[in-house]
């Protein structure tokens, strides 16, 4: 994630514009805050408004314009640069930085960096090998200028060579790199198992019952734990999330009897389980493998007990680290301190799904968390993100204390 990095997107004039778009709205997502600056031949391929409205943010595109945020702008937004990338980066810019030629918003405000800058050229193979251009990027590498180099292919001018802009892909991974490499590992080393999203219970080849768990927030600790340098392992009900990059393992599982099975097999190896899965406590106490048929009167289904698995962890825990949650509608908190008990828990994450913003589904969540001594920690509503680096904050300090 990249919440809280300022990355500043210069756009020059190429027809790779349009995938500049993609990398702004990729990079906004991923949480951080993008500001951009285009040239004025880059409005000639797509207007500020597709910039402004996928960042969030005023565009920037004149230099003598009225500023809208700041006193002397190519200055501000220079010193706000976490990362400074330019992309598509034209063999003018590209000549105009070389040879420290400061005439636009932007090759001002690159001249008045001082974070890193990146470029990621895209120019007919002709202009990208000619020797002069060449030459400046060589001469901006030599000066700690960084470069996303263009890969092979045909051009949009119908010329097969190199010049082609990077993959977004590699563009976007290229940033995310760049911020992980800075980031703290702070639980480096440490294996953490989480368990996500819902469990199915099987009627028949045709109906289950299930829970309306998205994954979201096992997958934010996921992210944010990796992030941090553990060693993750994720056990996962059936989500439409993306399976989180850099995991050690990822485990698909359907039913709650499959998430037992999953978890104690993969129990032994972890220093730490974060159990976020939203379980099924009942299953079908009969399974149809034929799909049961309408009749006129109503239907019964009789439900069996499934396994408590953070019960049965709380049993054979030992000297490791355990995390439940609590999903509560009532009576929130003398809810939630039964289970720390009960199920021998370091401590419990409380949220009460009828406030908005919390539980299922969304984004963000309003969590409590309370310890074994009675202690309350209430945090206000915040990215699930955030709130999985408030649980791995705590839990380094469960384990620096052991
Ligand atoms: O996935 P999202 O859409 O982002 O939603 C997040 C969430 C609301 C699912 C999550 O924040 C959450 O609260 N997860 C736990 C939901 C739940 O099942 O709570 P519970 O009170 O029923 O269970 C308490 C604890 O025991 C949980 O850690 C649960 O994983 C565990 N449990 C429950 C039943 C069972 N048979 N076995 C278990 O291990």
């Amino acid at each position: 994630m990249l919440s809280g990095k300022n990355v500043v997107v210069g756009v020059t004039g190429g027809i790779a514009v349009y995938k500049a778009c993609d990398v702004v709205n990729r990079i906004k997502k991923m949480g951080a805050n993008v500001k951009v600056i285009m040239t004025k031949s880059a409005c000639e391929f797509v207007t500020p408004m597709t910039f402004q409205t996928l960042s969030n943010n005023f565009v920037t595109t004149d230099m003598f314009e009225e500023p809208k945020t700041w006193d002397v702008e190519h200055i501000e937004i220079a010193k706000m640069a976490d990362l400074f990338l330019i992309v598509p980066a034209t063999a003018n810019i590209i000549g105009k930085v070389a040879n420290g030629i400061a005439d636009d918003m932007l090759s001002t405000t690159v001249m008045a960096t001082k974070s890193p800058v990146v470029f990621a050229p895209a120019m007919n193979t002709n202009m990208y090998e000619n020797e002069i251009v060449q030459n400046n990027i060589k001469r901006l590498k030599k000066y700690g200028y960084r470069f996303i180099d263009p890969s092979s292919g045909l051009l949009a001018c119908g010329d097969i060579g190199v010049g082609k802009l990077a993959d977004v892909d590699e563009i976007v991974d290229y940033v995310e790199n760049f911020f992980d490499e800075q980031d703290v590992k702070d639980l480096n080393g440490i294996n953490i198992l989480i368990t996500a999203g819902p469990t199915i219970e099987s009627i028949d080849p045709v109906r289950y019952i299930t829970n309306r768990s998205s994954g979201k927030m096992g997958y934010a600790i996921a992210k944010s734990a990796v992030e941090r340098g553990a060693n993750v392992t994720l056990i996962s009900g059936k989500t439409n999330l993306p399976i989180p990059k850099k995991l050690s393992k990822f485990i698909n599982i359907e039913s709650a009897e499959d998430l037992y099975n999953a978890v104690t097999k993969e129990f032994e190896n972890n220093q730490v389980v974060i159990q976020s899965a939203a379980v099924a406590d009942y299953k079908p106490k009969e399974y149809s493998d034929k799909k049961i048929k309408k009749k006129n009167d109503d239907l019964e289904i009789k439900l069996s007990r499934n396994k408590d698995i953070a019960l049965e962890l709380g049993k054979i825990k030992g000297d490791k680290v355990l995390i439940g949650f609590a999903a509560e509608t009532n009576d929130v908190l003398e809810n939630a301190t039964k289970k720390i008990e009960k199920k021998n828990l370091d401590f419990i994450v409380a949220n009460d799904l009828t406030k908005e913003g919390a539980g299922f589904a969304s984004d963000t969540n309003i969590v409590k968390f309370i310890y074994p001594n009675g202690d309350i920690r209430e945090l206000p509503k915040m990215e699930k993100s955030e709130v999985g680096n408030h649980i791995l904050d705590d839990i380094k300090v469960i384990i620096e204390n052991k």
